[in-house]
């Protein structure tokens, strides 16, 4: 049930907010339709690890929540889907997926990309691959900062964020042998700026103007675009545990670029209102500090649930980044591909 206090003001920002432009140039408003994405566009082999972290020395283990399955999953990702289209048609649907964000810290809107746009931006990603295989005589170099396994030319995240180019950055081992690193995974930083085709499929898939108005909507806060991501998860095993990223006001779009319908796929999963719960996220900080932890891990989620955030591709998961969330690792020859949009004020 829409609070009326909640709608007056939600209705107020809209006013202000729909008179507002993005710089994004090609993104549509208009509503599309998505056709499953044609298939796996690379193959790789490795072997299986477990979602558990690997913390030495510890004398109490971090508790993890349950992952819902079958029937309670389906129940729960119905609960907070919304249709692009309906979004775009119906000022009350709009306004009751902000509320829904705002409440649970996570919605799925369905079919923001149609078939022949993914299919474009498959090829665009498997061209781009290329490039970075054979980077020597590619030019890439010319108009991206490459971060390769043996060639580190940036150092640290606000590195790659300030960067005047595209920075693609393929994740290593940390430093201090601990887990959670991501290695292997390409994490692609601007890729707008790699060429006009990759700009017009990004404002295309990321629809900013809309998407930025709901997640305004939803937290009556003025949020603007930080930094566009394209991460590329080819069997990534070694993916960090449940986390958040940091506490101050932050918001992602994911638009996801290949289907995700299987735990082995390596979906994106999510704990219901743990983003506005400050009494797991105390208990988690309490167990960190006693445990030489990260400070914003989330440690304790024992008696929890989370919802793995099945998808299919041209579909986009929204989710508040204070919330506990994590990407669970893949099989060996599981794919994902997803672009993803930071909002924050
Ligand atoms: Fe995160």
């Amino acid at each position: 049930m829409v609070k009326p206090v909640f709608l007056i003001a939600a209705r107020r920002l809209l006013r202000v907010f729909s008179s507002q432009r993005e710089t994004v140039p090609g993104a549509q408003d208009a509503a599309q339709q998505a056709v499953p994405f044609p298939g796996p566009f690379r193959q790789r082999t490795s072997a299986l690890a477990h979602a558990v972290s690997d913390l030495p020395n510890q004398a109490v283990q971090p508790t993890l929540p349950n992952l819902l399955s079958g029937e309670d999953r389906r129940r729960e990702t119905e609960a907070i889907r919304f249709p692009f289209d309906g979004i775009c048609c119906s000022k009350r649907l709009f306004l009751k997926a902000a509320w829904t964000l705002r409440r649970q810290g996570i919605i799925l809107i369905s079919e923001v990309l149609r078939g022949d746009q993914l299919e474009r931006f498959q090829g665009q990603i498997n061209l781009l691959l290329d490039a970075i295989t054979n980077h020597e005589t590619s030019g890439l170099e010319d108009i991206a900062y490459l971060n390769l396994p043996d060639q580190r030319v940036l150092k640290g995240y606000n590195s790659f964020v300030d960067a005047d180019r595209a920075v693609i950055n393929h994740r290593i081992k940390r430093a201090d042998g601990r887990s959670g690193s991501d290695a292997g995974m390409i994490d692609i930083f601007h890729p707008e700026r790699l060429s006009d085709e990759i700009e017009e499929l990004v404002a295309t898939s990321l629809q900013e103007p809309i998407i930025r108005r709901l997640v305004m909507t939803s937290c009556l806060t003025p949020l603007h675009v930080k930094c566009r991501n394209l991460y590329i998860n080819r069997g990534v095993q070694d993916t960090r545990s449940f986390h958040c990223d940091g506490r101050s006001l932050k918001y992602k779009s994911f638009l996801f670029l290949t289907e995700v319908n299987n735990l082995t796929d390596g979906p994106y999963c999510y704990v219901k209102r743990s983003h506005r719960d400050r009494s797991s996220w105390k208990e988690s900080r309490r167990f960190n500090l006693e445990n030489e932890i990260g400070l914003y891990e989330y440690s304790q989620l024992g008696g929890c649930d989370a919802l793995p955030m099945f998808a299919k591709a041209g579909d986009m998961v929204i989710s508040s980044q204070r919330g506990a969330h994590r990407g669970l690792p893949q099989q060996p020859d599981a794919e994902r591909a997803v672009l993803v949009n930071m909002y924050q004020r």
